[in-house]
């Protein structure tokens, strides 16, 4: 698959869960109007939907019906941005800018933000349980469970918690990668997951080799991302360059250079790649994700 097909793939998947997401977010609630808005804010405001793409790739890789992924896809978006309206929150790491645009507490208030972000979380709940699709009702039970696993203790808040220890401590390599699995590998591979489980038959040894893969480029997307924090460029990122460093939190390039980063990022891209081999050609889009992930600049 070629840069311009990944590109027009990328760009379907978007369109898919923008609609989704705006049927997700309709509706007036006059008596909460601001907590609506704050919620339609930092959902609708952009980003790249690299979850909900990877849900869209990996069903289609398995013979998924386009239609059994919308749901899966918007709850992914839709975890997605609340957990960056709680990080970004003065409590967490303090930021004011994301999306190039005001953080959602600066644009509204931190209650507000703090509520969005609760609300948002049941928002993908209610979606995925009450998806309007031909899939059964086991499988729905599995996919809310793979999604709560991924989010909880065990997932993303257990990797802010970390994250949070770690502030002005340092870390070590086992630590960081732990760190990383956590708070935003789990979410990607979660992300993986459901789209295998909107698939026709399941079929296990496919089902573990994706696990594997949207684990390990999950981490390979933190790491990214920690590189662009010393690298990148604000106006592109559309978030603060340095905000780890200026949060004295440690993140790959502190702990293991910039020259180990870049090429433990490709090393977990290799193994994902790896994951992919018995999938044959149906995980073309998969593989170019896994490139895109540690090549992307924004
Ligand atoms: C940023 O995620 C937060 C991390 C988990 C690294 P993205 O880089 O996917 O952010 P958007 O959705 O494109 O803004
Ligand atoms: C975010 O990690 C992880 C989650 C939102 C769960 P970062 O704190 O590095 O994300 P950015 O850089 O603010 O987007
Ligand atoms: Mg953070
Ligand atoms: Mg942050
Ligand atoms: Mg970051």
């Amino acid at each position: 698959m070629d840069q311009s097909e990944f590109q027009q793939r990328v760009h379907a998947a978007q369109q898919r869960v923008e609609r989704a997401l705006l049927h997700a977010l309709s509706g007036a609630d006059t008596a909460a109007a601001r907590l609506q808005e704050a919620m339609r804010y930092s959902v609708l405001g952009g980003g790249k939907r690299l979850r909900p793409l990877l849900v869209y790739i990996t069903g289609e890789a398995l013979g998924a019906n386009p239609a059994d992924l919308d749901a899966p896809a918007a709850a992914v978006e839709l975890i997605h941005a609340y957990s960056l309206i709680h990080d970004d929150l003065p409590a967490m790491d303090d930021d004011d800018l994301r999306r190039g645009q005001p953080t959602c507490h600066r644009a509204f208030d931190e209650g507000t933000a703090i509520l969005a972000g609760d609300a948002l979380q049941a928002l993908a709940f209610a979606v995925l349980a009450s998806q309007t699709n031909a899939l059964a009702d086991a499988t729905r039970v599995r996919m809310l469970t793979v999604l709560a696993d991924a989010i909880g203790l065990a997932g993303m808040a257990g990797g802010q918690a970390i994250d949070l220890e770690a502030a002005g401590r340092g870390s070590d390599p086992a630590h960081i990668e732990l760190m990383h699995r956590r708070k935003t590998g789990a979410l990607i591979r979660a992300s993986v997951e459901l789209g295998a489980l909107a698939a026709p038959a399941r079929n296990e040894a496919a089902y573990t080799a994706l696990r594997l893969y949207g684990s390990e480029i999950g981490l390979a997307f933190q790491i990214q991302d920690d590189i662009l924090d010393v690298t990148g460029e604000t106006e592109v990122l559309g978030k603060r360059v340095g905000a780890d460093a200026a949060h004295g939190k440690p993140n790959y390039p502190s702990v293991f250079g910039l020259e180990r980063t870049r090429q433990l990022a490709l090393e977990h891209r290799d193994r994902a790649l790896a994951a992919l081999v018995a999938l044959g050609e149906a995980a073309a889009p998969l593989r170019a994700l896994a490139y895109y992930v540690v090549d992307r600049v924004q």
